[in-house]
């Protein structure tokens, strides 16, 4: 296959090291934001009287037509052997209008076109992924306004620690998402500037106009320095290193619902949508999608953990090395983008076991805290009134009774200062809703984030 860069050399690339060292295969992913960036490109040069108007007319009809043939499936750019996206188009382009296609590359490099295209396509990413997990923080705002009177056991240690409403345990998760999408927009504002024009790492002789190109390519600003705009990837390292934590609070979320599901638990069903069966045991249900997602965060922290290696130690400006920046970075937007869309389908249909979540909230001495609290509330110092309670646990234990089936009497053995309203203290509703401080597990507290998260991600539309 000709190379665009072949005049300074006697003899051809090895065929096999030239297969090997193309970047096609994945890069042809690109192709759109490729030849979007070359008719902005063609455009600006005939604007600025680099190009005559009718080679730019020729240039961006071809464009338009070979973008058009792409999406259509009639031109597969990957069956001729180029070597990556950019000679690919700018050959195909030269082989349909002839000399005007020549002269494209004028005013650029690969190396500024590959960081122009990456950026463009990952700011398109981004705002997927975000609205992806708008949906998700909406589902979880849904359901947590349907359970904020649902009570299930706090968990310090996987240890019952006190009760808090199920609407509480979502609406943690929705914070969780909700910096997640700070994060991307963090993201995107970074992206969001125009290497274009940069040429291979110095700047061009031409009289580009990078403020013209960036407008048509939607681009906020352009990149200050040309060395750094080819050299670097930070934005990509930033946006997988975003996806990684997505995936760490995915995780912990479908471990948590493979628990529930559990017949230990049996606080959820996943529904038979988002659930496989066994080949040999006829009983099985099993949470596969979840534990899938809980697996494929491996795959994005190795995607953050790849870049981040190609990227050390590499001199400025351009090295080949960063043409292996698209592997993770495709891998982790599709990773990503598809385990948000899978997770949320899969919590949309979530059957929700009140009863069992309550059942199980009772258990486990969850309101011994606040019959400590109570103790205090009567003057007592707070240590004492834990080692009284611990005391008090303890015997309910040796009873096999939770502490609301004791006798006063036994309260009283343990603390003079009990007396018969330690019953509605140590209710287990009574137990959530007596959480003053801001953030808690209140209904009302939860009401108020339900409320700020609604007008959040209103106001984020
Ligand atoms: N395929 C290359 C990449 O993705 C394009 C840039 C090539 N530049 C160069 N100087 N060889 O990085």
């Amino acid at each position: 296959m000709a190379k665009l860069w072949g005049g300074r050399f006697e003899n051809e690339i090895s065929g096999f090291a030239d297969e090997w060292a193309a970047s096609l295969p994945f890069d042809k992913a690109l192709y759109k934001e490729d030849i979007c960036g070359s008719i902005a490109h063609a455009r600006m040069l005939a604007k600025q009287g680099i190009l005559t108007e009718a080679d730019a007319r020729l240039i961006v009809s071809g464009l338009e037509e070979i973008l058009d043939d792409i999406s259509s499936g009639k031109l597969d750019l990957t069956a001729d052997g180029y070597e990556d996206i950019h000679t690919a188009v700018e050959s195909v382009l030269t082989e349909r209008i002839g000399a005007a296609g020549k002269r494209l590359h004028t005013a650029r490099s690969r190396n500024d076109q590959v960081a122009t295209d990456t950026r463009l396509w990952l700011k398109e990413g981004i705002l997927k992924d975000i609205g992806l997990l708008s949906d998700l923080r909406r589902a979880l705002i849904k359901t947590a306004r349907e359970h904020t009177d649902t009570v299930m056991p706090g968990y310090t240690h996987l240890q019952h620690a006190q009760p808090v409403s199920f609407a509480f345990h979502l609406m943690a998760y929705q914070q969780m998402f909700t910096r997640d999408a700070g994060r991307l927009w963090d993201c995107y504002g970074r992206t969001d500037a125009m290497p274009l024009g940069s040429g291979a790492l110095a700047g061009t002789t031409y009289e580009s106009d990078r403020e013209y190109l960036a407008d048509e390519l939607g681009f906020a600003g352009v990149c200050s320095n040309a060395m750094d705009a080819v050299s670097d990837r930070d934005f990509v390292i930033e946006y997988i290193g975003a996806c990684a934590i997505i995936m760490t609070h995915l995780s912990r979320f479908c471990e948590e619902i493979i628990l529930w599901s559990s017949s230990e638990f049996g606080f959820v069903d996943v529904d038979d949508a988002f659930s496989t069966g066994s080949s040999i045991m006829p009983q099985k249900k099993n949470p596969d999608m979840a534990e899938l997602i809980r697996g494929k965060s491996g795959r994005v922290y190795g995607d953050l953990m790849n870049i981040l290696t190609v990227m050390k130690g590499l001199p400025l400006a351009y090295n080949k090395d960063m043409q292996e920046d698209k592997i993770p970075l495709f891998d982790a937007a599709d990773t990503v983008s598809g385990s948000v869309a899978v997770f949320t389908a899969m919590f949309e249909t979530l059957k929700i076991n009140a009863d069992a979540m309550e059942a199980a909230a009772k258990k486990g001495y969850m309101n011994a805290t606040d019959a400590a609290d109570y103790l205090v509330r009567k003057g007592v110092p707070f240590r004492e009134a834990h080692e009284a309670v611990g005391k008090l646990v303890l015997h309910a234990i040796k009873e096999g009774k939770p502490l609301e089936d004791l006798s006063l009497d036994e309260f009283l053995e343990h603390s003079g200062k009990f007396e018969k309203d330690i019953y509605d203290a140590i209710d287990i509703r009574a137990c959530m809703d007596a959480k003053l401080s801001e953030g808690s597990t209140s209904l009302d507290s939860v009401e108020a984030q339900i409320a700020a998260a609604e007008e959040s991600l209103g106001s984020a539309d």
